[in-house]
């Protein structure tokens, strides 16, 4: 499929995040786990998730919270699930809580294991034993990064722990009092191994602040310098954008 036909423009990012959520209730309900990011643009992606559930007639909804299978992408190293400023926490409020799923249906990497490497091996392992994923949904880095695969990162990265780069602590700052220099240094994330494997891949990218690098991304040869260039080479991508991040696509 030409890379053209695999993004998806919508009218603006509240359409954006209908269609994702649309997308993610029938990932749902498919035979493997989905694949969970966090960040800012997933926040409207989970509240039409959560709307989308509650509008659904009940034995329908019951059925597929019953059967609810989720990975998160990463972790920071360091945070408890009980710190605010944890992706485990920012899960906990967006969707476990709200949708009263059971512990354990919703998994991420446990930021507080004495172990970080052995943390990621175990996680990883525990996906694959779940069958690894069937939707990844991914929102993208102001510097190319998915998941916290951080440049530079070829395509084979397993899921590990790494130090974080200082673009990401900028990026990620407001969630820690605005100071980068808080924003912890490490992180556990899943590799471009186990998110290239996934059976279909939904990137999510809305705003002008992220047109230039998701345009090197989709239309530049895929290199280790940009993590999500890698993407182009997976066959069910699909690249949901608003009108600003499609600005500098030539094929949009
Ligand atoms: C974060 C996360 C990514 C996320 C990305 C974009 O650092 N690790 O999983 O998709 O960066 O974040 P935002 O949506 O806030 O721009």
């Amino acid at each position: 499929m030409a890379l053209a036909a695999r993004v998806q423009r919508q009218p603006d990012a509240a359409a954006v995040a209908e269609q994702a959520a649309e997308r993610l209730l029938a990932g749902l309900a498919g035979r493997r786990p989905v694949g969970l990011a966090t960040g800012r643009t997933m926040e409207p992606v989970y509240g039409a998730l959560r709307r989308r559930l509650a509008a659904l007639p009940a034995a329908q909804r019951a059925a597929l919270l019953a059967g609810w299978r989720s990975f998160n992408l990463d972790e920071y190293v360091g945070l408890a699930p009980s710190d605010p400023r944890s992706f485990a926490a920012t899960m906990a409020a967006a969707l476990a809580g709200p949708l009263e799923l059971r512990p354990g249906q919703l998994q991420l990497p446990d930021g507080t294991a004495p172990w970080p490497d052995q943390e990621a091996r175990r996680y990883a392992a525990a996906l694959a034993a779940a069958g690894g994923i069937g939707l990844q949904l991914l929102g993208l880095g102001s510097n190319g990064h998915v998941g916290f695969n951080e440049p530079p990162c070829g395509a084979e990265a397993p899921c590990r722990c790494l130090e974080l780069t200082a673009a990401t602590a900028l990026q990620n700052a407001s969630a820690f009092g605005g100071d980068p220099a808080a924003v912890p240094s490490r992180a556990i994330t899943l590799g471009m191994a186990e998110i290239l494997a996934a059976e279909e891949i939904l990137l999510v990218v809305t705003g002008a602040a992220k047109a230039e690098i998701l345009r090197r991304a989709l239309e530049e040869p895929p290199t280790a310098a940009l993590p999500a260039s890698w993407l182009q080479q997976h066959p069910r991508l699909m690249v949901l954008v608003d009108p600003p991040a499609a600005s500098r696509l030539r094929l949009s």
